[in-house]
Formats: structure tokens, C-alpha cells, sequence
């Protein structure tokens, strides 16, 4: 069936397309119903019982895939490559939820897993499934304070954490962050659990941290506790326009089904294929499609630790599609833009046989028609841009590979899946003419396997994504949608910024900087960047006398920054400024500011309070190289 009828299908009777999306998972329990009106925004499958490491992992056991393998490591960073087939997958992932049964963990527990890009982190969000217990994995690149902030709001029994991460040429120490979160925080979870790695062995706080292997030595497996469909899966944290984050959930049965149906659909992958996603499990690409996504359709996945460049070239991508057999493969334009300024010839691409790879799917951030016109002509493969939220778990928009390859137009992450009526609003809520920008809302319901609130928070769920537009979601894009409706995303219309495929809040890093004593205020914007999207810049005012030279407290701010947040931030540029351009009501001018740094054209608001200001950030700013010629 091609694209438009099952779009058409969806929208004239979304509950059987629902349900029958949902024949293909393995219930304990089967839905009555797909939808169900109650939570703030609706719930899917809500009166089933289902367990997702069961649907993941087991029944492709109990199907005769024992032998087949359910994940690939390779590592160029450790120089190792470690294959782990589905049937020792499942007696690991048993055996591991039977030690954390045996310490306490039950249906319903909070485990954060703090872990960088080993097959062991999946094993433990698997484990946790396997429990139903609630996992949230927080990402590597964070600091301790970051992963404090998660401990209060998540309130974990457990916390399962590695004792390093690799970065290229740096081991990112887990441990003394780990302990230093602990005791930043209020809560305090009752054992951690700790992944060895040969590269550093961590020292264990006794009565309190557990080695891994010890930890799970001489258990019984646990089984698989069925769940109701609307019992969550995970919380996932993501940046709002505060330093306290989102606390995105994810229900389980429509997790499963939405899921599974993208693999087919979206990704063209069917059980005993290789996909590939080159994220992080910390993020939602690597929640969706390094662990449950391609686990769920019984497919392959490839669980990487390196980079696209300098692991050792930029040749790693071709490397592993190539040795690993990749079908699809999920990257963020950025790690192409890397690739690309490395070999821009794509000299390196001629060095692999990619003849397994059917296509390359790029989300995160836009993907520039440069980058995909680059990609498309060295590949001659479909290059397709789609457009999701961690939010979401899912595309939104997308090019339906697995259904037809609609034509690509670049810029456009192509079109609404089923499950999204998607419309363009302008501020009264009102539908703008086709072409016309304006705010992306997503008309209610959402489709399964979408947030259905926040964790600890449903007030502010309601305000950030349901008040501004009765009846709608509101994504916090802005974009248009085309004649043939194709959607193009153009901004935010927040204060969050995508620096390398990474969701960051400039309200975070702002929380920061004006804890310096000597700032008395800051504002940071995301400014163009050719490699990494975005890149955060600050400008800071001082306290009158403040007893410290500008380049000390620049110095001392980045420090801080990275200290607090994470080097992820990525937070290098800033720069003291006398005063920042405000309306006369006293709102910081921060898109205006963003077009002086990019050297773009712009007309300072009627409502500016002192238009001379505008000049001296453009001072400011020439001094640290922008707008870049
Ligand atoms: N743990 C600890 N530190 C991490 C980390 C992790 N998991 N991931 C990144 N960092 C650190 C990096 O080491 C770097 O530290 P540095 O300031 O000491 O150099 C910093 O965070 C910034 O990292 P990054 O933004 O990744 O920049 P980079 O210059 O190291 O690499 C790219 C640039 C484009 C190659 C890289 O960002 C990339 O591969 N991006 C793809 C992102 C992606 O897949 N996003 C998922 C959405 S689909
Ligand atoms: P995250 O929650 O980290 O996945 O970030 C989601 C945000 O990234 C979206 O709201 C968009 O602003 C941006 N984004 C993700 N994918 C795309 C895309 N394909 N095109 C444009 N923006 C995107």
C-alpha cells in the first residue's frame, strides 16, 4: 500500500490501523481497545498486559533467532569488535534482572543507568524491562551536577553505571562523577552497580556499590512481569528552557507497537537485518533505535563507540557498514558534516564494499541540502532526512521508505506519518496558508508511543506543550508545509539549541554563568555553526567594582559550564559586554543578537529600548571572529 492510502487509511479510522499495528506484538494480554481518553493527553493500549524485554528479546529466542545475533560492539576506540546473539542475550539480561530482583528492584522502581556506548547499558535498560522497572538513562557527555538534578526528580532504587567512558584520546571517569551526583543529590539510591571496564577499574564505596559480575554470580534468571499497556517503560530527560529537565515518559505497549511498526515502514528492516544507528543510548535515537526499536522487529543492531572522524578516519561509518552488513543506517547531519570537511572527496567511501546498505536516514537537527546532496552523489543511495523530538520517540515526518521513496526534497523532512495530523499555526491559533511559517502543532490525540506526560509533572506538561494551543501539541518548531505537504522545519520558537545533534537549553548555561559572583547578568544564544549546527555563545554584564579582568571571568564561566553541565554543552564562546539590548519592557533581545553574530539581516524591534546597544554587541562580537566571513 502506497504512502497516501495508508495515511488516508489512518486518518479514517485510527483505531483499527492501531490495532492492527499491534497484532504484531507478543501481549500477555491483548488491548480491548487502542485508544483510550484519560491522562492529561490520552493513553494506547492501556487495559492490555505486555512486557517489553519479552517482545525484544525472548519470543525471537522462543522463534528459533537464539543463534542469531541481537548486537554487535565495535569499538574502534578499544580497537575490539564482541558479538552477542539473542539467545545470550536473553540469559544475561535474566540473569542480571534476577540480581536486581534479589537487592530489592520490582515493578514500578526507578534504575538510572549511567553508562557509555557498551552492550552492557542495553543489557541493563533490557534488565530493568524485563522488571518493569522504570530505567533513565542519562548521557555520558553530562556532568555530576546534571545527573544529581535526575537523581532528586527520578528517585532511583538503583543506579547501574560503568566505571568509564571513552572519549578519543581521554577516559571520561564515571565513577568520581557518580559519587559526586550521590552526594550532590538529596536522594540517595540504595546500591549501584558497576561495570569494570580494563581501561579503568573504579574503587567501590562497600556496602553501597556492587561489581557487576559479583553482583549477578550464582542468581536465578528472573522471568518477564507483564505490565499494563500504559505502565512506563522509561523516563527520558531532555532539556527545556529551564536547568530542571523534562522528564519525558514512555508508555510501554504503545512504546512496542509504534516502534516495531517504524522498522518495517519507515527503516525498510525485518527480523534478521542489520540496522544501525550511530547515537548514544543516553539520547532518544539511541533509546528508540539502538536498543528497542531494531531488538523489537528481531533485527540486528550495532551498539558503536567511536566517532565519525579521527577513530580512526573518516572512513570508521564505511568501515562497520561494510564488515557489519548495515542495511540502514541512522546518523545526525553533523557527524556527516565531519566526514565530509575530512574527505571531501569521498576518497574513503571508494575503500568499502557498501553494496548491504539500502539507505541513510539523518535526524537530530536539519539536514542541509549540502550535506545531502554530498551523501546522495557518493552513495547513490536515498539520503532521508526525518524529523522527530525525544518527545515524540518517533519520526513525526519521514520520507516512508519501507512503504514507497516518495520524491526528496531537500530541506523538507518529507511527510506527516500516520498517527500525526501536523498543522501550522499562527500565534491566535489560527491555521496559516499553505507555505505560510508558523508554529508546528500536532492536532490531539498524539500516536502511541508519544509522551503522555511528564514525570513528577504533569502541570508543566500542560503548560509547555497543550496551553498555547488548545486541542494541539505544540512541538516548539516552526516550519511551513508545502503543496504537496511536505513539511520544512526552520527554527525553535524556545530557547533550545542543537549543537551537534545534542539538545541543549541556553536557560541552563544562562542558570550558570549568573551564579558567578562577579556576573550580574548573562544571556546566551545559539549562534551558526558550519560543523556542529548551532554553538552556544554568552555575553555577560558585571557587577559594578567586580574585581576580576574579563578574559579571568570568560575563563572561569567556560569552566564552570562544563563543570555543571557537561562538556557536551560545548560551551567555549563568550565574551563581557556593558549592557544587553532589551525592550523597553525588558526582554533580552536574543534573536536579534543571534542575527548580528550569523550576519544577517535584521530590523531592531520597535520596542527597543536603547538601539545603541545593538552596536556594541556587534563589537563584542567581531572580536571573537563573528559573523564568520
Ligand atoms: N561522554 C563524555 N564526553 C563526551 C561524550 C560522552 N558520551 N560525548 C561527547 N563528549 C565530549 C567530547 O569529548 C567533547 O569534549 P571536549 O570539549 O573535551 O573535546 C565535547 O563533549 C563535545 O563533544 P561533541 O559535541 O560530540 O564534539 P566533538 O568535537 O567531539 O565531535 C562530531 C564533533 C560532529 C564528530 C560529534 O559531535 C558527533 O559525532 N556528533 C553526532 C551526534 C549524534 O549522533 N547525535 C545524536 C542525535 S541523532
Ligand atoms: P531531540 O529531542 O534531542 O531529538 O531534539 C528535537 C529537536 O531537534 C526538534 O524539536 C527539532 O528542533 C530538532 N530536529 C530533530 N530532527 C530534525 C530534522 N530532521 N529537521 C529539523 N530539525 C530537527
Amino acid at each position: 500500500m502506497a504512502y497516501q492510502d495508508l495515511y488516508a487509511g489512518w486518518q479514517s479510522d485510527p483505531e483499527t490501523f492501531w490495532m492492527k499495528a499491534a497484532e504484531q506484538i507478543d501481549w500477555a494480554a491483548p488491548p480491548s481497545q487502542a485508544y483510550f481518553d484519560q491522562g492529561p493527553a490520552g493513553e494506547w493500549f492501556a487495559d492490555a498486559t505486555v512486557n517489553t524485554c519479552w517482545n525484544a528479546v525472548d519470543r525471537h529466542v522462543e522463534a528459533g533467532r537464539g543463534d542469531q545475533l541481537a548486537i554487535i560492539h565495535d569499538s574502534p576506540i578499544t580497537h575490539s569488535y564482541r558479538g552477542l546473539t539473542y539467545g545470550e542475550l536473553r540469559d544475561r539480561v535474566a540473569r542480571l534482572a534476577g540480581a536486581l530482583r534479589d537487592k530489592g528492584v520490582t515493578k514500578g522502581d526507578r534504575v538510572i543507568i549511567y553508562m557509555p556506548m557498551v552492550p552492557e547499558a542495553l543489557e541493563a535498560m533490557l534488565a530493568c524491562a524485563r522488571l518493569g522497572a522504570i530505567h533513565s538513562v542519562v548521557f555520558g557527555g553530562f556532568a555530576a551536577h546534571e545527573l544529581a538534578v535526575r537523581i532528586d526528580d527520578a528517585t532511583p532504587k538503583a543506579i547501574i553505571a560503568a566505571s568509564c567512558g571513552l572519549e578519543p584520546g581521554r577516559v571520561v571517569h564515571y565513577k568520581p562523577l557518580l559519587d559526586s551526583a550521590i552526594e550532590q543529590a538529596t536522594h540517595k539510591p540504595d546500591f549501584c552497580v558497576i561495570f569494570q571496564r580494563e581501561q579503568e577499574v573504579a574503587k567501590l564505596i562497600p556496602g553501597r556499590d556492587f561489581d557487576w559480575h559479583s553482583f549477578q554470580f550464582d542468581t536465578e534468571p528472573a522471568d518477564c512481569v507483564p505490565v499494563e499497556g500504559n505502565h512506563p517503560a522509561y523516563i527520558l530527560y531532555t532539556s527545556g528552557t529551564t536547568g530542571q529537565p523534562k522528564g519525558v515518559i514512555r508508555h510501554t505497549a504503545g512504546h512496542l507497537v509504534a516502534l516495531n511498526w517504524t522498522m518495517k515502514n519507515i527503516y525498510g528492516i525485518d527480523a534478521g537485518d542489520v540496522f544501525w544507528a550511530a547515537s548514544d543510548v543516553g539520547w532518544v535515537v539511541g533509546h528508540s533505535y539502538i536498543c528497542y526499536g531494531p531488538l523489537i522487529a528481531g533485527a540486528t543492531t550495532i551498539v558503536f563507540e567511536g566517532k565519525p572522524v579521527g577513530t580512526p578516519d573518516a572512513g570508521a561509518f564505511w568501515r562497520v557498514i561494510q564488515n557489519h552488513k548495515v542495511k540502514s543506517f541512522f546518523t545526525a547531519p553533523t557527524a556527516i558534516r565531519a566526514v565530509k570537511r575530512d574527505d571531501p572527496d569521498g576518497e574513503l567511501i571508494k575503500d568499502y564494499n557498501l553494496s548491504s546498505l539500502q539507505a541513510v536516514f539523518l535526524a537530530g537537527e536539519r539536514a542541509d541540502p549540502d550535506t545531502i546532496q554530498w551523501l546522495e552523489s557518493h552513495l547513490d543511495l536515498p539520503v532521508i532526512d526525518h524529523w522527530w523530538q525525544t518527545e515524540t520517540g518517533w519520526a513525526i515526518a519521514a520520507n516512508p521508505f519501507g512503504i514507497e521513496t516518495m520524491p526528496v526534497k531537500k530541506g523538507s523532512p518529507s511527510v506527516a506519518m500516520p498517527g500525526y495530523d501536523v498543522r501550522i499555526l499562527d500565534d491566535s491559533g489560527q491555521e496559516v496558508p499553505q507555505g505560510t511559517l508558523g508554529s508546528i502543532a500536532i492536532k490531539l490525540p498524539l500516536p502511541p508511543g508519544t509522551l503522555p506526560t511528564l514525570w513528577n509533572a504533569e502541570e508543566r506538561f500542560r503548560k509547555a506543550y497543550l496551553e498555547r494551543f488548545p486541542g494541539y501539541y505544540e512541538t516548539g518548531d516552526a516550519g511551513y508545509i508545502d503543496e504537496d505537504g511536505y513539511l520544512y522545519i526552520m527554527a525553535r520558537t524556545d530557547d533550545v539549541i542543537n549543537v551537534a545533534g545534542h539538545r541543549l537549553s541556553t536557560g541552563a548555561m544562562e542558570e550558570v554563568l549568573s551564579a558567578h559572583p562577579a556576573v550580574a547578568e548573562c544571556a546566551v544564544i545559539g549562534i551558526a555553526d558550519s560543523l556542529k549546527g548551532q554553538m552556544p555563545l554568552g555575553f555577560l554584564c558585571l557587577k559594578k567594582g567586580a574585581d576580576i579582568s574579563d578574559e579571568q571571568v570568560c575563563r572561569e564561566v567556560v569552566t564552570m559550564v562544563r563543570d555543571q553541565i557537561g562538556p557536551v554543552a560545548a560551551f567555549k564562546l563568550v565574551c563581557v559586554v556593558d549592557r544587553l539590548p532589551k525592550t523597553r519592557s525588558g526582554k533580552i533581545l536574543r534573536g536579534t543578537m543571534v542575527k548580528i553574530a550569523n550576519g544577517e539581516d535584521f530590523k531592531p524591534p520597535a520596542t527597543i529600548d536603547d538601539p545603541a546597544i545593538l552596536d556594541e554587541i556587534a563589537e563584542a562580537l567581531k572580536g571573537l571572529g563573528y559573523p564568520r566571513s
